[in-house]
């Protein structure tokens, strides 16, 4: 298991650099990946998460199979909002409800070096727009509105002294 980098960890914070090797070295990480989000009960782990600063998640949600995002980048999104209950793996055990766009469009590679695109909607839409954030070096806890985002790491801080 790759150890899980929390919130203040520099590499949560900085913008990661496209992959550009489709080699062994990027499997071995994917299946390291994918190994960590499930021991971490997480349906997403992205890159710096794990402090690599390179433009990759993994994610699976309940009843779909196992995704890697690889250079990801949203072509599309609806102008209509869903709210979904989010968490992260960087920030244990907080969670805040939180809108953002209903429907995306996502373009990708995947392990293979196999480009797709995706159209996606309800929980798949939220976690990759959740985890395409952290390539970028935004957690969840940064779109609440100021008051909840307060409120929330206070909670965490709280959390992680007790
Ligand atoms: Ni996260």
């Amino acid at each position: 298991m790759l150890d899980i980098f929390t919130i203040g960890a520099d590499v949560l914070r900085g913008k990661a650099a496209p992959i550009e090797k489709f080699d062994d070295e990027l499997n071995a990480l994917v299946e390291k990946m994918f190994e960590t989000m499930k021991l971490g009960k997480g349906v997403g782990l992205a890159g710096p998460q794990v402090g690599v600063a390179q433009r990759i998640f993994v994610m699976q949600i309940d009843g779909d199979k196992p995704r890697v995002f690889i250079n990801p980048e949203i072509v599309e999104t609806s102008v209509e909002l869903s709210t979904f209950e989010e968490g992260c793996l960087s920030i244990p055990g907080v969670y805040a409800d939180l809108d953002r766009p209903a429907l995306i469009r996502v373009q990708a590679w995947n392990e293979r070096g196999r480009r797709f695109v995706l159209g996606a909607d309800g929980f798949l839409a939220r976690v990759i727009q959740h985890e395409l954030d952290h390539l970028d070096g935004v957690l969840f806890t940064d779109r609440l509105p100021e008051r909840s985002r307060d409120r929330l790491l206070k909670q965490y801080e709280k959390r992680m002294r007790a």
